[in-house]
């Protein structure tokens, strides 16, 4: 019988028996599945494990060194890279979106064999690789879809040229939020909200500057707080504020604004295939929407986003 504790003592047997003295390198995200293949990889390896965690630019508000904290806070191994300017650099002047995700994949690569060049010897790549990630594997997007496609295109990368190791591979989402929960991963950290991969960029329409990405940050973060104290996070599947490009009339004291649209998107789902519209109640909303006219310069209209997938998709770009 399958059981988190029964997972988690043969796969940290195999694993120590599999890597030895062996060295790792993993990349965190902030996400469920790559904390908790970091965790079991930490039980059974320990220092060996070297984790790195890339702060792109185009994290939550204060995410970074939140998550980072947590993670020194569960003994990993963990080194945190800033590299903001880079992405943002590689993102100048791009408004497209696959261009983006291509830039975004490009330049994490660079940064994690950077990374990964500074670990002596090191033999084995550590990835939180789950089953669906593994039958979908042609549909999957974010970093390993872009390393893939990458493949093609001058060579591989040398971390891509390590064993791959992959505690999750046969692992439905929930039983590894199970494990995760078993190995003592905070429910805070494991009923986290998907996130893309491309962060932000995804969530400014048109090209991206880093002071569109600090008024992104500070109305998701008073969205998202809005959520929690509400109790409507854990409703919904997904939830985040999207950056428009658009600018409208308002008016503030005597003064006319011009100023930028902040459009909220949560739903329901299942599975990311499809999605309905959350239906936040009115009061909520408003609650929001005047902290964000109030607090985020720039900022001047909040709309909600209706529309369900198909045919919408869940993000807009
Ligand atoms: P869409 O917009 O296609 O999103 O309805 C479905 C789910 O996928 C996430 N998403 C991404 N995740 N890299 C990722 O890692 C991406 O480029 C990407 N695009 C969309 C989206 O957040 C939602 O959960």
């Amino acid at each position: 019988d399958w059981t988190p504790n029964s997972f988690i003592e043969s796969t940290i047997a195999d694993l120590q028996e599999k890597i030895g003295n062996d060295k790792v390198v993993l990349g965190l995200s902030g996400g469920v599945d790559s904390t908790v293949a970091a965790v079991l990889l930490n039980k059974a390896i320990g220092k060996n494990l070297y984790c790195i965690f890339v702060d792109n630019g185009l994290l939550r508000k204060d995410e970074f060194e939140g998550v980072l904290k947590q993670y020194e806070g569960m003994g990993l191994n963990v080194k945190g890279v800033d590299s903001k300017q880079r992405f943002y650099d590689a993102l100048a002047g791009i408004s497209d979106p696959e261009k983006k995700r291509k830039a975004i994949g490009r330049v994490f690569i660079e940064v994690f064999d950077d990374e990964a060049h500074k670990i002596e010897d090191v033999k084995w790549l550590g990835q939180g690789t789950i089953y669906p990630d593994v039958i979908e594997s042609v549909s999957v997007k974010g970093p390993s879809a872009t390393i893939k496609s990458h493949h093609n295109v001058g060579g591989l990368p040398d971390f891509m040229k390590l064993k791959v190791v992959e505690p999750l591979r046969l692992l439905f989402k929930d039983e590894v939020r199970r494990v995760g929960k078993t190995l003592g991963i905070s429910d805070e950290l494991l009923g986290r909200h998907p996130f893309p991969g491309p962060g932000l960029a995804i969530r400014i329409l048109g090209d991206i500057t880093p002071e569109k990405v600090a008024i992104l940050q500070q109305a998701d973060k008073i969205y998202i707080d809005n959520l929690r104290s509400s109790g409507w996070y854990d409703k919904v599947w997904q939830a985040g504020a999207i950056y428009l490009p658009v600018q409208s009339v308002g008016v503030m004291g005597d003064e006319r604004t011009y100023e930028n649209v902040i459009c909220l998107r949560a739903v329901e789902s299942v599975d990311g295939m499809t999605a309905d519209w959350s239906h936040l109640p009115y009061e909520l909303l408003a609650k929001i929407s005047n902290e964000i006219i109030n607090n985020v310069k720039g900022i001047n209209r909040v709309v909600y986003d209706i529309s369900s997938k198909p045919p919408a998709t869940i993000e807009w770009e």
